[in-house]
């Protein structure tokens, strides 16, 4: 299949890759650009590993083609910690142990960062039903909600002091 060039903002860098047109942004990601921090599991949308933001908006990268998203502002997992200094989603995600193996786990950051950044204002039953997009085989949930609510609540606690 004849490749073709795209020019992706990815966590604020352009990438020029030349891709085929039917490599997921995934695989874009993990392949062309380096950023290996995003996860395949299931490839058809239904696990959340692979999520993404686009355009501030969360997003099943293996749900749509590279070539696709040129032209929207990409974040991926690595734009979360800044060398040693982690996000505060991912130093909640450490209090609570919401993780054991880790691989779902950049697919909940990226969920819950976009999400909650856009609305940190959700109440008990809306964070469960926000979390229960992606699937995690580990942890049984009740920690990633733990720190999911200890996130929010730290953006409310900076948004009513601004
Ligand atoms: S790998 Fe994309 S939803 Fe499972
Ligand atoms: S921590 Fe292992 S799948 Fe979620």
């Amino acid at each position: 299949m004849s490749k073709v060039s795209v020019s992706l903002n990815v966590n604020g860098l352009t990438h020029q890759v030349v891709v085929e047109p039917r490599q997921t942004l995934a695989d874009v990601l993990r392949e062309e650009c380096g950023l290996t921090g995003t996860h395949l599991g299931c490839e058809h949308g239904v696990c959340g590993a692979c999520t993404v933001s686009l355009d501030g908006v969360p997003a099943r990268a293996c749900l749509i083609y590279g070539v696709m998203a040129e032209g929207m502002e990409i974040r991926t997992v690595e734009s979360l910690a800044h060398g040693n200094d982690l996000h505060p989603l991912q130093r909640a995600f450490m209090r609570h142990h919401a993780l054991q193996c880790g691989y779902c786990t950049p697919g909940f950051l990226m969920l819950l960062a976009t999400s909650l950044e856009a609305n940190p204002y959700r109440d008990a039953a809306e964070m469960r039903e926000l979390i229960s997009s992606n699937l995690c085989r580990c942890t049984g949930y009740q920690n990633i909600v733990a720190a999911a609510e200890d996130y929010a609540a730290e953006l409310r606690a900076e948004r009513s002091a601004a």
